[in-house]
């Protein structure tokens, strides 16, 4: 079996781009991480990918005199890893439509909240105010549009009474780090494509049990204090 060449892009921490890395240390996960590329120069997922003997490159915006020449900077770093797939995780930047166009199918995001709602920033602050009693994280295709593409695979968890935006942000970073590794292996596998605009689980028409793969619902027995706030609120 040949792994997809992934290289990950991100801006900061990196926690997204570890689990990919751990996920891709097993030699039978389809793909494997080829490099890493950050917008930052002080972003401490660098530092990360460096001590796993990854290949890092820095690409700031700043040092690009357009939005054009730094994506065209961005598309000629992939070609020089030899990208099959781009994973998006915590990069934020937007990039052009050509870049997107251009990798369309093969580039991939998560996003800390079930899409479609709570595109853009703050999502977990903007679901407490909400008032939704479910929240997640989603992986997409990445498309021109900002948080819209086609969704390959969701991970749901509750929202628990007395949640802020830091505990919920916990809760839902956990579930990022199983999804994130799950959705990447779909697609590095074929198993996950885009065709028109949508998303092909192709390998699962007639396979029910494992299409349930694509969704990771919310567990909350699986977290004690959630359920001793469960506890508390059940008459
Ligand atoms: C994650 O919540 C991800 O969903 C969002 O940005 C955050 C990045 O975190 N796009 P990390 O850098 O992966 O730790």
């Amino acid at each position: 079996m040949s792994r997809k060449r992934t290289v990950i892009l991100i801006s900061g921490r990196g926690s997204n781009m570890t689990a990919l890395i751990a996920a891709a240390a097993d030699p039978t996960y389809p793909a494997e991480i080829v490099g890493v590329i950050s917008d930052r120069a002080n972003a401490a997922g660098l530092g990360i990918a460096q001590s796993r003997g990854i290949a890092t490159k820095v690409i700031q915006r700043a040092d690009h005199p357009s939005k054009d020449a730094y994506d065209a900077a961005i598309d000629a770093a992939l070609t020089g890893f030899g990208a099959e797939i781009v994973a998006l995780a915590g990069y934020m930047r937007i990039l052009g439509r050509g870049l997107v166009e251009k990798w369309q199918g093969r580039m991939i995001n998560i996003h800390p909240a079930l899409l479609p709602a709570f595109k853009g920033l703050d999502t977990h602050a903007r679901a407490i105010r909400a008032g939704v009693r479910i929240h997640g994280c989603s992986v997409h295709f990445v498309t021109p549009e900002m948080d819209d593409g086609p969704i390959i695979a969701q991970a749901a968890v509750p929202v628990m009474i007395g949640d802020n935006e830091d505990t919920l942000a916990a809760r839902v970073l956990k579930a990022e780090h199983r999804l994130y590794p799950l959705a990447l292996g779909l697609v590095a596998e074929g198993k996950a494509s885009m065709d028109k605009g949508h998303t092909v689980l192709a390998h699962f028409a007639d396979d029910a049990e494992n299409a349930s793969s694509v969704v990771m619902a919310p567990d909350p027995l699986r977290e004690e204090t959630d359920l001793e706030q469960l506890a508390r609120i059940t008459p």
